[in-house]
């Protein structure tokens, strides 16, 4: 397995280009098994879990054409097979997006039941109780979940938990469904919104994307389409607390500041300086004294789940206490251990960290266990003192494009180090 070698203390100057949402281009794939004509897709992410949607969506019948890095056309003429086996969606969960297009397309899927994952049990039972609404029989077997129908009727559906692909999975559903579908109780992620964008483009009608209420006509057919993937949100507030802990002066372009909004919000708490635009945000580190504070994760437009890691790392730097209090997965505190034997001082007490500022943080030999911890780990190595080794970066390149090669554009002393076997 790859490591990721950091020497610390280096300071980050320079502009750093952000990559397509790695969430928004997951159901932008699965939305082409709607349709038997091509969706060109364009500044998609370069990184593993788009390559594991490809993998899926070709065992079920799709073919990649015009493939490049970051642009490729994917067409469905026709579904070969039902069924997202268990090697793949254990590998990746949101292959769990492939029910509802696989079901409205053909009257069935088969997917393998997404276990429990390292931040939580994250159950799928709002998917296949708003899929039953819509007139499909549910069976769970042998570790499958069987989804099938005659064919889906529109139907007033309301989420009992605010869930993301849920609410996605429904939207590619409830598309063909006969008649008029009302969701309520939606999340409200760009990411959805960008989803609804590339449908509209393929003749769905849609209203209500990014409110909690969303309303769906279904119609009997879609046609091709061609659709730039929204900027990663989630990466750019990740390098924004790059610059923020060790920038001298960074700029990120092609963003979308309005999206990570409550990260401004908090970050500018904090007394870091930036000055944002339309597509840009400019960051210069070596604030004076960065002021702790205290922050809840929320679902969209509060503060972001996927960022939790990130900042506290930033906390360990600041003054003071501060707080996390997380809110929407129940194991999502697993950095702390390691963060911990860099130095940073944090207690944890059920859903709250607490984190006692400034700490001086030295390298060490850690290991990733989810996507946005490692993120948080190489953002500790990047103010540490000394080296450090981050070990199963495999999680890394689950969601960060080449993070190492746009860090080491900026004067990071970063490098991969290809596994010996
Ligand atoms: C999406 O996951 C994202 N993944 C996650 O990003 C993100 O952390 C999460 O939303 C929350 O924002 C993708 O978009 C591919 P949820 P998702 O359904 O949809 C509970 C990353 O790092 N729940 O919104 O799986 C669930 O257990 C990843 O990029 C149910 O109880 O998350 C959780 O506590 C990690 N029943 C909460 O809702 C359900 O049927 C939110 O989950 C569905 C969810």
């Amino acid at each position: 397995m790859d490591r990721i070698r950091v020497l610390g203390g280096k300071k980050l100057s320079g502009k750093l280009c952000v990559s397509g949402a790695k969430n928004a281009s997951l159901p932008a794939m699965a939305a082409t098994l709607l349709v038997d004509e091509p969706i060109l897709l364009k500044n998609v992410p370069d990184v593993w879990d788009v390559a594991t949607m490809k993998q899926l969506l070709a065992e079920l019948g799709t073919e990649v054409s015009r493939s490049s890095p970051n642009e490729f056309e994917l067409r469905t003429r026709k579904i070969l097979s039902h069924e997202a086996t268990y090697d793949l969606v254990k590998t990746m969960r949101a292959s769990v997006l492939v029910l509802g297009p696989l079901v409205a397309r053909t009257g069935r899927a088969r997917v393998s039941m997404p276990g429990g994952c390292a931040i939580g049990a994250r159950p799928i039972d709002q998917h296949l109780s708003a899929l039953e609404k819509l007139g499909a029989d549910v069976h769970l077997e042998h570790g499958f979940v069987t989804v099938e129908t005659d064919g889906l009727i529109g139907a007033d559906i309301r989420f009992d938990t605010v869930t993301v692909t849920g609410t996605e999975n429904l939207i590619l559903a409830a598309c063909l469904a006969r008649g008029r579908t009302v969701l309520a109780n939606c999340a409200r992620e760009p990411e959805i919104v960008d989803l609804v964008r590339l449908l509209r483009r393929m003749g769905a009608q849609i209203e209500g994307e990014g409110t909690p209420r969303i309303l769906i006509e279904g119609v009997d057919r879609l046609k091709g389409a061609s659709h730039s993937i929204v900027p990663d949100r989630i990466e750019t507030g990740t390098y924004l607390i790059a610059g923020a802990l060790a920038g001298e002066d960074v700029e990120l372009t092609h963003c979308r500041p309005d999206q990570i909004a409550s990260l401004i919000a908090a970050l500018r708490k904090a007394r870091v300086s930036m000055d944002v635009e339309e597509e840009r945000i400019r960051v210069r580190g070596s604030t004076p004294r960065l002021h702790g504070i205290d922050i809840t994760t929320e679902p969209y437009p509060g503060f972001p789940t996927d960022m939790q890691a990130q900042l506290m790392v930033f906390l360990t730097q600041a003054d003071g206490e501060s707080s996390i209090m997380e809110t929407i997965f129940e194991n999502r505190f697993m950095h702390v251990a390691e963060l911990s034997r860099m130095g940073a001082r944090v207690e944890l007490e059920g859903p709250q960290a607490r984190i006692y500022g400034p700490n001086h943080l030295s390298g060490a030999t850690v290991m990733a266990t989810d996507l946005r911890a490692s993120a948080c780990l190489v953002l500790a190595a990047l103010i540490a003192e000394g080296e450090t080794w981050i070990e199963r970066v495999y999680h890394l390149d689950r969601g960060y494009e080449r993070m190492e090669e746009k860090l080491g554009a900026l004067g990071a002393v970063i490098e991969r180090v290809p596994s010996q076997v």
